[in-house]
């Protein structure tokens, strides 16, 4: 069955670039991502890698850890690893899983036959420190993440953890939020105490309360 948000990430143990990883272990306290690319010395995979590297003090600064997937072998990766680096600039700086058993894809249903009968899509799974699923994307092959994109929903999935409040569309860090309609006005007043503005009792805008 499909993996649900609010669901445990299934715990696995996998050979990756880094030695052998068990992913709740290699969270420890952290947030994660475990994200798939569908094979090595593929373009897409290429330069995604290397973005995600260059990224990684973003990641870190947010406690979060990246581990990527491939459905080739260690050595491979290791090959490909020096082409990452040759034309991405980045160096892979995390753990790439040598998933050759389609273990870890079939266990986190990263298979789509649909859209490619043996390798992976580009699945994207954030997870909390409680080992939860708070996120899931899914591209085709032929559409590269965005970075940012990942880092944004990052930032929200961690203040509203925190927060009685949600984003707005297309909000980034640091833009004004949504305080939960189920707070009264009262308790806002407390909990807010930069203020908020009511355009509509069920929408009412405060600044960011953790900056
Ligand atoms: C790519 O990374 O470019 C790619 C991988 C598998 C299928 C199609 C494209």
């Amino acid at each position: 069955m499909a993996i649900r948000l609010g669901d445990i990430a299934p715990d696995f143990t996998a050979d990756t670039t880094e030695g052998t990883i068990s992913f709740h272990d290699y969270l420890g306290d952290s947030w994660g991502i475990l994200f798939s690319h569908p094979k090595d010395f593929t373009p897409v995979c290429t330069t995604e890698l290397g973005a995600f590297s260059a990224a990684k003090p973003e990641f870190d600064k947010r406690n979060t850890k990246l581990l990527g997937l491939s459905v080739d072998s260690v050595e491979s990766h290791e090959g490909w690893k020096g082409d990452i680096a040759e034309t991405q600039g980045t160096a892979l700086n995390f753990p790439l899983i040598a998933d050759e058993d389609r273990k870890v894809a079939e266990l986190y249903d990263m298979i789509h036959p649909n859209e490619l009968e043996t390798l992976t899509v580009r699945s994207v799974f954030i997870v909390g420190p409680d080992k939860k699923v708070k996120l899931t994307l899914t591209y085709p092959a032929s559409t590269g993440r965005n970075v940012d994109e990942v880092l944004r929903v990052l930032d929200s999935l961690q203040l509203t953890a925190g927060f009685s409040v949600s984003t707005p569309v297309n909000w980034t860090d640091g833009d004004d939020v949504i305080i939960a309609p189920a707070i009264s006005d009262e308790d806002a007043t407390t909990k807010f105490p930069k203020g908020f503005t009511t355009l509509k009792p069920y929408l009412r805008l405060t600044p960011q309360p953790n900056k």
